[in-house]
């Protein structure tokens, strides 16, 4: 069944919303009093659909329909999560939910961006509190994964479940916050660091540019795959985290911060930080700053996918939840034709210096083709635990036509030879109907405990006669079993 999120407030974080629900293949109805509501949340679109698909190894939904409505009430119509995002304005806020209240569906869960604001705040004086949570999300909404959901009492358990399970089905994670707090969890550790810049900027100890120098060639990459205690843990060492409390306690008691001593916000100060920031990074605009903080992002996200660590575990049960029937099984498919072996869009991380894919993922989107097909075969996870699997002997590759980040993709595999432990594949990839690359790959079945080639289990001969037998009639494809050839 189709699912609808209402969006109220389509700014940097209502856009960030809208485009999440939309590429998970949710329908979305956004009402922003703003004229220009349509083009901005376009523009986050356009950036969602650069980096968002290509986080996932596996095809995400066909993404929802986006529509505008001029009514409050009509844009909540059929919604069953609403996601208000409107400025942080506590009266703007209340009078935004009875508006919302009067129309929604008393089941939908109504969720509140705000940063600071306490769920009991916002549920006092509504028609209904215990609809109203906080899911607080982090810029830019549409790649990274956390969400604060704030509940109170007021809101069933039920309620908090299914919280979490929408939540995670759109590839979010949701921390849950136990007891209600200004500002929450995360951005009070944020207001605790922004306290000290502005004064290590005010004292003169460092500008704006050496501050961010500090903190991304250090502690921030360490921050973003483990955290604050895990990794304190590592640096007690063998003798642990109890060592590491006694070793930096003492720490404690010295002027080290000055955190409930704000400095004043004067003309001076601001201008100071404005131009020091504007000589940092004025080069750039903002659109170009966005794009390079979602490069960045989406390889980091994706290295920690590798590891399935942090962020990465994330996506890869995001993948996981998506994986089932987003490709064809041997019985699944239609064995007269090409089998489709990789469905997917190409990532940020994918593309180089001439804008598009890069030579070398060729070879890596032919090989994921190469081991989907083993596992339609037969030759999957317990198949080579038990000691049998496929080495690739050779391979050939032709570049037809250019292929760029975010485009979606598809490998559609025609088997060649199968016979005994010999395996003979043809991979064509596409976008759409353009054929923009061949993938010819030439594997020998082998024994992992000798590392020498021997026949596969009767049960893989079986499955690659099947294939051989149903794609009898395609064609030999154009371009198999050819070589660079020396110029005339
Ligand atoms: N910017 C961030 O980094 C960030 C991060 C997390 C949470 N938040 C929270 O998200 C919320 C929105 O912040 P933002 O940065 O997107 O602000 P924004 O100013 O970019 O967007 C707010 C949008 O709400 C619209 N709006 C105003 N009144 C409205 C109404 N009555 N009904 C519907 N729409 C209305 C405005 O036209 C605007 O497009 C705030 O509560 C903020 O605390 C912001």
């Amino acid at each position: 069944m189709m699912k609808t999120a209402a969006i109220i407030g389509g700014g940097v974080i209502g856009g960030g919303w809208a485009a999440r629900f939309l590429l998970n293949g949710w329908d979305v109805r956004v009402f922003d009093p703003d004229p220009e509501a349509q083009r901005k949340i376009g523009e986050v679109l356009d950036n969602a659909r650069r980096s968002l698909p290509g986080l996932s190894d596996v095809p995400l939904p066909p993404e929802g329909a986006l529509t505008f409505h001029d009514d409050m009430a009509d844009a909540v119509q059929g919604a069953i999560w609403i996601q208000e995002s409107v400025p942080e304005r506590l009266d703007l806020k209340l009078k935004v939910y009875k508006g919302l209240q009067a129309a929604c569906d008393p089941q939908a869960i109504i969720g509140s961006s705000t940063s600071g604001f306490k769920p009991s705040e916002l549920q006092d004086g509504a028609l209904c509190p215990e609809q109203i949570v906080v899911t607080h999300p982090f810029n830019p909404v549409y790649l990274l994964p956390l969400i604060e959901l704030v509940p109170t009492e007021a809101n069933p358990p039920e309620l908090v479940e299914r919280a979490k399970e929408m939540l995670s089905s759109v590839g979010f994670f949701p921390l849950h916050v136990r007891k209600e707090i200004d500002a929450h969890i995360a951005d009070r550790f944020l207001e605790a660091v922004w306290r000290e810049a502005l004064w290590l900027v005010k004292d003169g100890i460092a500008t704006t540019e050496e501050i961010d120098e500090a903190i991304r060639m250090g502690f921030g990459i360490r921050w973003a795959q483990m955290g604050l205690f895990e990794t304190y843990r590592v640096a007690g060492g063998e003798a642990g985290m109890q060592h590491f409390m006694a070793q930096f306690g003492p720490a404690l008691q010295w002027p080290w911060t000055k955190l409930m001593d704000v400095p004043e916000f004067t003309d001076e100060l601001v201008a100071m930080i404005a131009d020091q920031s504007d000589a940092q990074s004025g080069m750039h605009s903002i659109r170009e700053l966005e794009r390079i903080r979602d490069n960045n992002l989406v390889g980091m996200m994706r290295a920690l996918k590798a590891q399935d660590y942090g962020a990465g575990a994330v996506l890869n049960r995001h993948d996981a939840r998506l994986k089932p029937g987003a490709l064809p099984t041997l019985d699944g498919a239609d064995l007269c034709q090409p089998i489709l072996t990789l469905s997917r869009a190409v990532p940020l991380d994918w593309t180089d210096y001439n804008g598009h894919m890069t030579e070398s993922r060729y070879l890596d989107a032919f090989a994921s083709s190469t081991d989907r097909f083993m596992e339609i075969i037969g030759c999957d996870a317990d198949y080579i635990a038990s000691g049998g699997s496929y080495f690739t002997a050779e391979t050939h590759i032709r570049h037809l036509d250019e292929t760029h980040a975010g485009s979606k993709i598809e490998v559609q595999t025609q088997l060649l030879l199968g016979q005994g432990k010999k395996l003979h594949l043809f991979h064509s990839m596409y976008e759409g109907d353009k054929l923009l690359a061949t993938g010819e790959s030439f594997l020998l079945h082998v024994s992992l405990e000798t590392r020498r080639p021997c026949a596969p289990s009767a049960q893989i001969e079986a499955a690659m006669a099947r294939i051989a037998q149903g794609q009898a009639g395609l064609p030999y494809p154009e371009g198999a079993g050819s070589a660079i050839r020396k110029p005339a």
